[in-house]
C-alpha cells in the first residue's frame, strides 16, 4: 500500500487513485477511464492535460515563483488581475486574489465589514445567506452555509448568521408558481433585514445558480432586481459566491450577468485556476476600494498564498485561452444541448423529478413520488451510490444536494468541461441511464 500516510476525508472510503488525465477524460491506475463530467468539481473547465497550460505553469516557476503580497507582486499578476476585470461587470475595477472558494468568501465578508467601518457604520457585522447553499469549509463560510449535515459537529463553534428562505422554485418555500409569483423569497431578506436591525446587516451573500447543495437550482431572473433593490434601501453589501458558478460555467463570465444586476463583490475560484493551480479572488465594486482608501488604507487581511506568480500565470493563460476558442460561448450552447439531451431521455423517468441548470452547471433531483415530490430516505445514502454506479459505467459526476425546507434531497451535479463534443453528451447520457437503472429501479 502506498496510501498508509494519507488522512483520508472518509476513512472506510478512501478515493480512487488516478493516473493521468486528458481533456475530458481521467484514467485509474488500473487503466480504467472516466469521463468527468463534473470537472472534478466544476472546477476543471478547460479538461486535464493542458500542454499551454503546463509550459505557461513551468516558464512562470523557473522565472518567479513566488512573491509575498505584503511587499513584492509580479508581472503575472498585474496581468491577470487586469484581464480578470476586464470580463467583469463594469464598476468591478479591483481584484484581491487568495488561493480558493472559502479563502474568497472570507475575505469578501470580511472587507463588506471593512467598508462599514471606513463609513462609521461600526454596527454593521452581520452577514445574512440562504438556507441551502454552501460557502465553504471554513468555519464562517460554513456558518453561512446551509449544508447541515456538514455544521453539526461543529454547532457550537458556528457563528449565529441570519438565513432566509432558499430561492428554490421545484420546492418553492411559499408553493407559488416562479411565472407569477411575487418574489416572496427575494422579499425574505427584507423581513430577515428589519428583524435582526438594519444597522447591524454589513451584506448578504448568495449563489446567483447553485452549486453542490442544489445543484443547477436558479430563481427567475428578476429575483435578483428585487435582491439588489433590498440591499440599496438598507445599505447592505451584495456579495454573489461565484465560486462555482463563475468563469464562463453557466454561459456567461458571471453568472449574475444573466439578471443585468451588478452586484458589490464577486467571490470566485474553481475554474479560474482550472485545476491546475489553486487559485481564487474577489472582485470589488470601486466604491468598496475607494472606502478602504480614503480611510484607513489597509485591510489587516492576506494569506501566504494569495497572488502567487504561477497560479497568476496560468489565470491569465486560462483567459486567453476560454477568449481565444470562444469557451464561455461553448459553455451556454454545449450545455443548452446537454440539458436538452437529459430532458429527452429522463424527463419521464418516475424517480426524476427535476432537471434543471444554466450552461454547464447541471442539476438532477431524484423523488420517490413526482407528484408529491416526497424525497427519499438518507439512509439509502443514492447520491453515492449513483457515483458509484456512474464509475462503473465510465462516467464521473458529483453528489449533490442539502435540505431544503428542512428535508433531506437526493441530486447528482452534472458539470463537465467547456471542450465536451456531442458524442461526450450522448455518452454521459447513456451511462447516467444505465446507472439510474441500476440504482433506482
Ligand atoms: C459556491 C461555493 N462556494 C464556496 C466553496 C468553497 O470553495 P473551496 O472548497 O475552494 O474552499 C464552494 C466549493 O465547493 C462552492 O461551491
Amino acid at each position: 500500500m502506498d496510501n498508509e500516510s494519507i488522512f483520508w476525508r472518509d476513512l472506510s472510503n478512501p478515493p480512487l487513485k488516478l493516473d493521468r488525465g486528458k481533456g475530458v477524460y481521467l484514467f485509474d491506475e488500473a487503466g480504467n477511464k472516466y469521463l468527468d463530467a463534473a470537472s472534478g468539481a466544476a472546477v476543471c473547465s478547460l479538461g486535464s492535460g493542458n500542454s499551454e497550460i503546463a509550459q505557461t505553469l513551468k516558464e512562470q516557476a523557473k522565472e518567479l515563483s513566488y512573491a509575498h503580497m505584503s511587499k513584492f507582486y509580479s508581472q503575472a499578476l498585474a496581468d491577470w488581475t487586469d484581464q480578470l476585470i476586464s470580463v467583469s461587470p463594469d464598476n468591478l475595477t479591483k481584484v484581491h486574489p487568495v488561493s480558493g472558494g472559502s479563502e474568497a468568501n472570507e475575505t469578501a465578508i470580511k472587507l463588506a465589514r471593512k467598508y462599514h467601518l471606513e463609513r462609521g457604520n461600526s454596527k454593521k457585522y452581520k452577514i445574512i445567506s440562504r438556507a441551502t447553499s454552501y460557502h465553504g469549509a471554513t468555519l464562517t463560510a460554513l456558518s453561512l452555509s446551509g449544508k447541515t449535515s456538514r455544521q453539526e459537529e461543529y454547532a457550537p463553534m458556528m457563528s449565529p448568521n441570519p438565513k432566509i428562505s432558499p430561492a428554490y422554485c421545484y420546492r418553492c418555500p411559499y408553493n407559488r408558481d416562479p411565472d407569477k409569483c411575487s418574489l416572496e423569497c427575494a422579499s425574505d431578506l427584507e423581513r430577515a433585514i428589519v428583524q435582526e436591525g438594519e444597522s447591524t446587516i454589513a451584506g448578504f451573500i448568495a449563489e446567483p445558480v447553485s452549486g453542490s447543495s442544489a445543484p443547477g437550482v436558479h430563481p427567475p431572473d428578476r429575483y435578483w432586481g428585487k435582491i439588489r433593490e433590498i440591499c440599496d434601501e438598507y445599505g447592505v453589501l451584495l456579495i454573489v459566491d461565484e465560486v462555482m458558478s463563475g468563469m464562463g460555467r453557466t454561459g456567461k463570465w458571471w453568472a449574475i450577468e444573466h439578471s443585468n444586476v451588478e452586484p458589490d463583490i464577486i467571490s470566485t475560484s474553481k475554474g479560474l485556476g482550472g485545476g491546475y493551480v489553486p487559485l481564487g479572488a474577489i472582485i470589488v465594486h470601486d466604491n468598496i476600494h475607494k472606502a478602504v482608501k480614503d480611510g484607513e488604507g489597509s485591510m489587516h487581511h492576506g494569506f501566504t498564498y494569495g497572488g502567487n506568480p504561477v497560479c497568476a500565470a496560468v489565470g491569465s493563460k486560462i483567459i486567453q485561452i476560454m477568449e481565444r476558442e470562444g469557451l464561455v460561448g461553448r459553455a451556454a450552447s454545449m450545455g443548452e444541448r446537454l440539458l436538452q439531451s437529459l430532458r429527452d431521455s429522463l424527463g419521464d423517468h418516475p424517480y426524476v423529478g427535476e432537471i434543471r441548470g444554466r450552461g454547464l452547471l447541471i442539476g438532477l433531483e431524484f423523488v420517490k413520488d413526482r407528484t408529491t415530490k416526497e424525497p427519499f430516505e438518507k439512509s439509502l445514502n443514492l447520491p453515492r451510490r449513483l457515483r458509484q454506479s456512474c464509475l462503473n459505467h465510465g462516467l464521473y459526476v458529483y453528489p449533490g444536494g442539502s435540505p431544503v425546507n428542512g428535508q433531506k434531497t437526493t441530486q447528482t451535479m452534472i458539470a463537465p468541461p467547456f471542450i465536451i463534443e456531442e458524442g461526450h453528451i450522448e455518452e454521459i447520457v447513456n451511462s447516467l441511464l444505465k446507472s439510474i437503472g441500476e440504482v433506482f429501479d
